[in-house]
């Protein structure tokens, strides 16, 4: 009963999926401002100054500075690195993939996607590791349905990157989003019994975004800054984020980019 109550919630009215559609919209295009400028040589730190102001100069405030103490208004996590990456001064070199993550406030609405670029040339596994990621994406919001289990999601990544020969990650999951950035339902990359009772409906609003691995799944913490997430074995992790709504029609990518790579996109 509680649960119905709590599901209840997340659904959107015609004027809040509007808004969710005007958040993801904005972050797209904060995404393809960014674009041209993830390339060799830049400081991270200069790709979080310029996501900072973009954010501020349009009227709106990035979700990560200051959330649960995060100093940065975006993540970039480079090679090993998960997830939650602190942008720094380390200069983007060739054979670098480095996932940039934003998330930003608009009128109250929050939008979030990442997308993982290659600093050209790259090794075969990081540009594949990559490619299995983007597919897995796109192949489990493909397959969503109106009312669908959240299941569906990991039911069709773990086979993909298995197939290929990668793992997903656990730890770290998808989540309902809305006015907050983490609600309910969870959205993990693999199937478990959450999963399998929780609901996609209509109004719904949500991320996908798969972390896949070249190695094993396992995930390290660091220890030291509390944030960044690294690969146990130390190979390449890389991850895309779309955030999405379920409509009665069914799913409805909100954060689409009008540069970035498309579905069917080959790295
Ligand atoms: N944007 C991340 C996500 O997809 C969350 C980043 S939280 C931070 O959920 F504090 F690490 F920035
Ligand atoms: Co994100
Ligand atoms: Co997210």
């Amino acid at each position: 009963m509680l649960h119905d109550k709590k599901r209840t919630n997340l659904l959107l009215s015609a004027a809040g999926r509007d808004a969710m559609r005007r958040a993801g919209r904005f972050n797209a295009q904060l995404l393809d401002f960014i674009r041209p400028h993830v390339k060799a040589g830049v400081k991270t730190n200069e790709i979080d100054r310029l996501v900072h102001t973009y954010t501020l100069d349009h009227g709106h405030r990035p979700a990560t500075l200051g959330y649960q103490g995060f100093t940065k208004s975006c993540c970039t996590s480079i090679n090993e690195v998960i997830c939650h990456g602190i942008p720094d001064e380390y200069e983007l070199r060739e054979g670098d993939i480095v996932n940039v993550d934003l998330t930003t406030i608009v009128d109250g609405w929050f939008g979030d996607q990442s997308e993982t670029f290659l600093i050209e040339p790259v090794s075969d596994q990081s540009r594949a590791v990559t490619q299995c990621a983007f597919d897995c994406l796109y192949l489990a919001i493909e397959a969503l349905t109106p009312g669908c289990r959240v299941s569906t999601i990991g039911e069709t990544i773990v086979p993909e990157a298995h197939r290929r020969g990668f793992t997903v990650v656990r730890e770290y999951v998808g989540h309902g989003l809305g006015r907050n950035f983490h609600q309910d339902p969870s959205i993990p990359h693999y199937p478990n019994r959450q999963s399998r009772s929780d609901r996609l409906l209509p109004g719904m609003a949500f991320t996908v975004e798969p972390m896949i691995n070249a190695g094993s799944r396992f995930t390290k913490l660091d220890k030291a800054d509390g944030w960044t997430v690294r690969t146990k074995d130390g190979l390449p992790s890389a991850q895309f984020e779309h955030t999405v709504l379920m409509t009665e029609e069914g799913p409805e990518i909100l954060t689409h980019t009008e540069h970035g790579p498309r579905r069917g996109h080959k790295f």
